[in-house]
């Protein structure tokens, strides 16, 4: 895979390819993927902490969040500016390149048992319908929670709970939910259960 990349980077750049054949396309997918690495890693398993991993998350989760970093919908660092430099077809088709990358966990986040328990049980309560799995499955368009770099769900949820990042309305309700009875205790728990998931 890698010595076609380069040998399609090289062609690219000579101008000599037509981008065509299914072949080509992939190759494509591979090449805006390089732009991505160096902040999201190898295949898109970052080695974080403030920057999530892309890799199995679903491709409509990929290309929704592309497109809020976009519009503004979602609050980012860099992410914006990023996003507008690439047209919906680029997006999607970077979507399936990450979508079909083997996910893996974040290395070497501490998570403390009995914190994790409690979180557990929130989860299951509160954010298993759509964070099916535990958190590891994409489905539904939501995104992989289970083994995710910690300081970015943590700062993820403060922006949604604050309002500066979308967030489904049904999410936002069980969140604040959660949010009332466990407090800024229940968010930790949930960080502390993620992160004991590998
Ligand atoms: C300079 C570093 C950098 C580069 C380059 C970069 N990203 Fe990001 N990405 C981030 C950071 C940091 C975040 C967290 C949001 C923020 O603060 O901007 C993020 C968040 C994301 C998310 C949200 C993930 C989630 O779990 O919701 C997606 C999707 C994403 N980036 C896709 C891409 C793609 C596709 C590329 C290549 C075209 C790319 N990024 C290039 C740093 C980067
Ligand atoms: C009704 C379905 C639903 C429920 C319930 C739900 N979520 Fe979500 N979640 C989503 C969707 C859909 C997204 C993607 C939002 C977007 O990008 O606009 C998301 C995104 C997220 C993100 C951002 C992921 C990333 O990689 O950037 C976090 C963190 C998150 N949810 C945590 C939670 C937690 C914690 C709970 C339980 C308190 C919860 N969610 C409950 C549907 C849900």
């Amino acid at each position: 895979m890698k010595k076609q990349a380069i040998l399609a980077l090289a062609l690219m750049a000579a101008g000599l390819v037509s981008v065509r054949s299914e072949a080509a396309e992939v190759s494509r997918a591979v090449l805006l993927g390089y732009t991505c690495a160096g902040c999201h890693g190898t295949n898109g398993n970052s080695e974080g902490p403030a920057t999530p991993s892309l890799a199995g998350a679903s491709k409509d989760y990929l290309i929704d969040a592309m497109q809020e970093y976009k519009s503004g919908e979602r609050a980012s660092t860099i992410m914006g500016r990023i996003a507008r430099g690439y047209s919906r077809e680029d997006i999607e088709q970077l979507a399936e390149f990450f979508s079909k990358q083997k996910f893996v966990p974040a290395q070497g986040q501490e998570a403390d048992p009995a914190l994790a328990k409690k979180g557990a049980r929130l989860h299951d309560k509160y954010c298993e319908k759509c964070h099916a799995d535990g958190g590891t499955s994409s489905e539904d368009d939501a995104g992989i929670l289970a083994g995710q770099w910690t300081p970015y769900l943590r700062y993820t949820l403060a922006d949604m709970m604050a309002g500066k990042s979308h967030a489904p309305k049904k999410m936002k309700k069980r969140l604040k939910k959660m949010h009332k009875k466990a407090g800024d205790a229940g968010i930790e728990h949930l960080i502390h259960y993620y992160a004991s998931r590998k």
